[in-house]
């Protein structure tokens, strides 16, 4: 469990907050150029991080099945990934090595990757099993022309990552906790595009500074005014949002006080992805950046009860606290990212400055001009 916090030791510091008026701080005060959301060259170089270190591809629960398959984009690279007869999860560049068409779009369950154009084949394992007219090519040899794979897949904490270049560093998921689960019901899956940076976009979950104002009537009125948890553990940070009605544990002797439904954890796992934990449900957010102002956001939602209460009504109450979600604070999330990035044409400022209560983003950006260098280092 790395260096986080226990539910019970959580629920302790909230209280002591609480009580205090106070809430977790930093002591760096981070000022980040504004450039930087807007430069083409700081964008390639992101992706090419993006592309060198383990990024959260989707959740385990999204892969059941032997031919359980996910066809997308990440970090610009159209990518597959698959659960194989073995049930070992693989990824591949999602072109045909006849003349590259994708073999496979969206996601779904098959035994085989037939490619639309002229019908190659492939396994689940990637190789090419079969080439209609063998005798139109001569010489190839089938067993070098399969699948590409990328570089590394590993299933850990409930998800799949995928490493598509040679890494940069392989210590980003050291002390990763068991985030997500694989029995956990993943119900659907959601994509959103807005004009603005990834990063704008992953700020928005790193501080509570902004629940009062931003989220007045939305969020607010079931949380406290920045009173938040920022712990860090490598490149990445959990940041806890404590809901009202945990002062009805105050009464109640701390083995038995839960955290669930008290609290939103937010996983944040470096550099664009994070996962909250929400009252009934949870959202894997993968963070795709387009262009220097265009980013798409990938949510996979799961319901937080596992596959052996498939049939009680937890599903639905997961779809309706994801549709609340959805609906309020996101909106004005989206909206505030957007804002920022219309606004970086006024030149107004040139660094934007994170403050004490945004411990979690000089976190980030410490992090991320640090695993930047490392490209430059080759
Ligand atoms: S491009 Fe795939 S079979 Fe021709
Ligand atoms: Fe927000």
């Amino acid at each position: 469990m790395g260096t986080l916090l226990s539910d019970a030791d959580v629920i302790e510091r909230i209280f002591h907050h609480a009580d205090n008026n106070t809430t977790d701080t930093g002591d760096t005060i981070w000022r980040e150029p504004t450039e930087n959301y807007l430069s083409p060259e700081r964008f390639t170089a992101e992706l090419e991080l993006l592309r060198r270190l383990p990024v959260p591809f989707c959740p385990s629960a999204a892969l059941p099945d032997a031919g359980s398959y996910i066809a997308r984009d990440a970090a610009g690279v159209p990518l597959l990934v698959v659960r194989g007869e073995d049930g070992k999860v693989r990824g591949f560049r999602n072109a045909c090595r006849h003349r590259g068409m994708a073999v496979a779009d969206g996601s779904g369950y098959t035994k085989a990757f037939v490619c639309p154009y002229h019908s190659w084949a492939y396994g689940l394992d990637g190789a090419l099993k079969h080439v209609p007219g063998p005798e139109g090519f001569p010489g190839l040899d089938q067993a070098t022309h399969g699948l590409v794979p990328v570089h590394t897949v590993e299933e850990r904490a409930g998800m799949v990552f995928v490493t598509q270049d040679e890494p940069v560093a392989t210590d980003t998921l050291a002390d990763i906790p068991d985030i997500l689960s694989a029995d956990q019901v993943h119900f659907d899956t959601i994509e959103l595009v807005d004009k603005a940076n990834w990063k704008l976009i992953a700020e928005l979950s790193m501080e509570g500074y902004h629940i009062k104002a931003l989220h007045n009537r939305t969020f607010y009125p079931y949380g406290f005014d920045n009173l938040n948890l920022v712990e860090t553990y490598g490149p990445n940070s959990r940041i806890t949002f404590p809901f009202r009605r945990i002062e009805k544990l105050r009464d109640m002797p701390p083995e038995q006080r839960r955290v669930d439904g008290m609290l939103t954890y937010v996983y944040q796992m470096f550099p664009s992805t994070h996962v909250s934990v929400l009252s009934s449900h949870s959202m894997l957010i993968i963070l795709e950046p387009i262009s220097p102002n265009e980013t798409r956001w990938v949510i996979y939602r799961l319901s937080n009860n596992g596959a052996e209460r498939k049939n009680d009504d937890s599903v639905e109450k997961a779809k309706r606290d994801a549709e609340f979600i959805e609906s309020s604070g996101l909106n004005e999330d989206r909206d505030a990212a957007c804002s920022i990035q219309a606004g970086l044409a006024t030149r107004a400022n040139e660094h934007f400055t994170f403050g004490k209560f945004e411990k979690g983003l000089a976190h980030f950006h410490t992090n991320l001009r640090d695993y930047l260098a490392l490209l430059d280092g080759r």
